[in-house]
This record gives C-alpha cells, structure tokens and sequence, in this order.
C-alpha cells in the first residue's frame, strides 16, 4: 500500500515538474544584469495549422471595479475551443489591490513582487489563470507597476522557479516558425526606462532606484538599448511578420511626442516605421484599441490593457477603442501566413460568453510589398 502511495506521489511529482520547468532548464542564464538584452535569438517551431495568440495586460488586481476573474474565465473558453499556442503578456503584472480611498484585500498588498517566492505568484496568476490555460506559456515585458517593486524578481522567478512567465531578461527576441517555414519574428522591449526620466522622477516607489541600479538612467544607456533594437529590425528584415512588445503605448493621447512627457517614447515609431514592423503591441491605458496602417506608417497598434485592473484611463484617438469594458486580444495567423487576423474580446461581466466587439485583418510584410509592387506597376 505504502508502496503505491509512494509511487503514485512520485508520479504526480514528475508531472508537476513537467509542467513547470525552470527558464534554467531550457537554456543557461546569462552572467550580467538582467537590463542585459537576451544575448541570442530565441528559436520557436510550432507545428499544426498557423498559429493563435492572445494578447493581454494590466492584469494582476483584486477588489471593487476590477475584472481579473471575469477576462480569466472568458480566456479560458477561448483557449478551450481555439488552440492557444501563447500568450503575450504586456506588462503592469502585479498591482497593488487597494488605493488611498480602500483598504487591503490582499496580505500581500503592495505593487509588482517583493521576491521570486512572492505569495502572489500563486494568488493573481497561477489560480487565477488555471485550466487549459495553466498550459500556455506567458511571453512577458514588464511594466510601470512591475518596476514599482522589485522587476528584477521577476526574471528571477523565470530561471528559477517557472518558464512559463517568460522573461529571461528585459529584452529579448524570438523567431516563431509554423506551417510551411513562415516567420515571425518578436521582439519585447522594456519600455519603462524610456518612458520615466530619472532626473524629474518624484514618485515614491522604486522606479528611480530600479532605473539607477539597472544602468537605464541616462540617454547614453537607453541609446544602447535603442541600437541593439535597430540591430534586431535589422536582422529580421527576412521575416513575414514582426511584431514589437512593449508596456506603453506609442500612438495616441497617452503617447503625445512630446519629450517633457513622455521622454524618450518618440524615439520608437521611426523605427518601426522604418523597418516596416508589422504591428505593436501594448498595454498601460486600461482599454482595447486599435490604430491601423497608413500612407505614412506600415504599423498597426494594437493596445490590449484592458486584462482586470480598475478601468478608467483611456487614451484617445485611435481608429477604435472599446472604452471602460475588460477584455483581451485574440490573433490568429492561418497555415499560409500570409494574413493576420484580429479580434478584439469583451469579456466585461462572468455570466456571458466572451464577445468578439472588434475585427479585422492585416498583411504579411511580403504580401504588402507584392501589393505595392502591383499598384506601382499599374500606376506606373
Ligand atoms: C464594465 O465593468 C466595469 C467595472 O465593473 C464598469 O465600470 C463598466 O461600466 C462596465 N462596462 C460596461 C460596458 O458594461
Ligand atoms: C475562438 O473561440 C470562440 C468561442 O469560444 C469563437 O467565438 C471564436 O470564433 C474562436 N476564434 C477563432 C479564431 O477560432
Ligand atoms: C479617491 O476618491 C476621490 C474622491 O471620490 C477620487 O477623486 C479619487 O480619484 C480616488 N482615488 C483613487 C486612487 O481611486
Ligand atoms: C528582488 O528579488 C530577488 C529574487 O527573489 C532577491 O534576490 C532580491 O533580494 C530582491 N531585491 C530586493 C531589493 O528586495
Ligand atoms: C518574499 O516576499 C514576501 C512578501 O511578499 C515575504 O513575506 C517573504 O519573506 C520574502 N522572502 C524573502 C526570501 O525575502
Ligand atoms: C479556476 O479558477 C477560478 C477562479 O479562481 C475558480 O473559480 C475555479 O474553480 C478554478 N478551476 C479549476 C479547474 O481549478
Ligand atoms: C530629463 O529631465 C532633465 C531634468 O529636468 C532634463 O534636463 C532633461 O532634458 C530631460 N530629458 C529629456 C530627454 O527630456
Ligand atoms: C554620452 O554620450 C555622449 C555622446 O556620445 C558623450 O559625449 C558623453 O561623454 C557620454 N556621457 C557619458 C556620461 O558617458
Ligand atoms: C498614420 O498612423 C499614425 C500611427 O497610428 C498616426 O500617428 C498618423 O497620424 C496617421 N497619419 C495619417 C495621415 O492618417
């Protein structure tokens, strides 16, 4: 008896192990900070037909006005009957579940994680997202409320605890490849150091020290960060699509170019623009929106920050936003991978399915250059 109980606790023991390797299973951890861009291209093969992602952010709060549980469930029926190959997680993980009008709902109440073995780990994200989903792995950038504790714990919590949260180090990349050799290249950038200025900074959390102990303070460090990003652009140029991850949004009120404001944000969208990047994603204004291609920028902005904290901030100006609703981005790129297909989900309340409020489609990099090819050649 003892004998089967052994074993039957051995067995579950191997499958949880299975199922929560450490990041320093897969590959080994690089010396250096964690500021440190990942130093090689991460490799992705999917097989099957195309892939499917969601896309979700600002997340992780409990309390009066907020929808963690409502979007976990509506993404949990959507995994269920569409084949979820990840999640792109957009940052602003961890919140503080009370305000300066409420009192703690939390033990652990405070921004971001305090440690790798933060409680909160378990009770905003592991119960939360369970099911199908406790399968999927989370591909995420860090944002404001992250960097409000310790940010570093959570690349940490990556190599030592569980690979799913992926982040091996602030910035990286991955090159995705499904159906017949189509790539997508992504790249995830930590925008934070771009959007705060160390030097006007005033808030009393530990952003400053975060900045200052990462080496991301001054422009002669972001400068590096932006020309290991251009080098990435650069190599990616082969890829069907590319898509950059980022926490903070680059079009729209929230995103004014306006340096005073939002510092060194405006040195983004000329990149992207040229090297044709496909689309971006972020999250930090607490709504769905969408600001699709033009004449003059090959990018579509998805904005997809609408995962469960109090909703309220929005940022206006794009060709649609959803307004005070919770919700997620669905993507799905089919065999050819030639289109992109998107759907904005609603999932607003517990008790209906999750809607589909907004859609569309997008072209690969190399169907829009065959389309302007044609149009050039006709016109011409
Ligand atoms: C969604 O829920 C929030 C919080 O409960 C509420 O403030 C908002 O009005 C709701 N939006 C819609 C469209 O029902
Ligand atoms: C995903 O699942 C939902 C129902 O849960 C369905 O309405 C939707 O069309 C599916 N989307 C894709 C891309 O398969
Ligand atoms: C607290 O309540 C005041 C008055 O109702 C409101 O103006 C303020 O925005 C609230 N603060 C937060 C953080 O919710
Ligand atoms: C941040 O978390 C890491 C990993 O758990 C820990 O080693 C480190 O001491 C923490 N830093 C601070 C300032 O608490
Ligand atoms: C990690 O943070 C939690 C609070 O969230 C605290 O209770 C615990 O003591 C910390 N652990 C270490 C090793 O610092
Ligand atoms: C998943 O989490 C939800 C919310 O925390 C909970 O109500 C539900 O029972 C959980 N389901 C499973 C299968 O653990
Ligand atoms: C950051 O703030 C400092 C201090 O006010 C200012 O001198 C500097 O120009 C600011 N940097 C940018 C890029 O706006
Ligand atoms: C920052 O970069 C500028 C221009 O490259 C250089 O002149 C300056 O010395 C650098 N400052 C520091 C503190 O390294
Ligand atoms: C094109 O799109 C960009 C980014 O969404 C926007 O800033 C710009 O105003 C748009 N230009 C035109 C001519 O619509």
């Amino acid at each position: 008896m003892l004998f089967y109980i052994l074993l039957i606790a051995l067995l579950q023991g191997s499958i949880l192990a299975a199922n929560t390797k450490k990041g320093a299973d897969l590959y080994s951890r690089p010396s250096g900070s964690v500021a440190n861009p990942f130093p090689t291209v991460i490799q992705e093969k999917y097989t099957g037909n195309g892939i499917n992602f969601l896309v979700i952010g600002d997340w992780g709060q409990k309390g009066p006005g907020t929808g963690q549980l409502q979007v976990a469930a509506a993404m949990k029926t959507w995994a269920d009957s569409n084949k979820t190959t990840f999640i792109i997680n957009v940052g602003d993980s961890f919140y503080r579940t009370s305000n300066s009008n409420t009192t703690a709902l939390d033990p652990n109440d405070h921004e971001g994680v305090l440690n790798e073995t933060d409680p909160k780990w378990n009770t905003y994200w592991l119960d939360v997202y369970n099911g199908t989903l406790s399968e999927i792995t989370w591909y995420t950038v860090a944002g404001n409320h992250d960097w409000y504790a310790n940010v570093t714990a959570e690349v940490d919590y990556f190599w030592d605890i569980n690979s799913r949260f992926f982040i091996p180090a602030l910035y990286y990349v991955r090159q995705v490849t499904f159906s017949n050799n189509v790539i997508a290249t992504f790249i995830h950038i930590d925008t934070d150091p771009f959007y705060y200025n160390y030097s006007t900074y005033t808030k009393n959390d530990d952003m400053k020290s975060n900045e200052l102990n990462l080496n991301l303070y001054t422009t002669n460090q972001t400068d590096v960060i932006l020309q290991w990003l251009e080098q990435q652009l650069i190599n990616a140029q082969g890829s069907d699509w590319i898509f950059v991850v980022g926490h903070h949004p680059l079009v729209g009120d929230c995103a004014l170019y306006n340096p005073s404001q939002y510092y060194l944000m405006y040195e983004f969208p000329p990149l992207l623009i040229k090297y044709k990047v496909s689309a971006y994603f972020n999250g930090h204004a607490h709504e769905l929106a969408i600001s699709v291609a033009n004449n003059t920028s090959p990018v579509t902005y998805f904005g997809s920050g609408a995962g469960g904290a109090t909703l309220g901030s929005g940022c206006a100006n794009p060709t649609w936003t959803n307004g005070l609703s919770f919700g997620f981005l669905s993507i799905n790129i089919p065999d050819k991978g030639d289109t992109l297909y998107y759907e904005f989900v609603d999932s607003n309340t517990t008790d209906t399915p999750p809607t589909i409020v907004y859609s569309g489609k997008i072209n690969s990099r190399l169907l829009e250059m065959i389309l302007s090819a044609l149009v050039k050649k006709l016109s011409g």
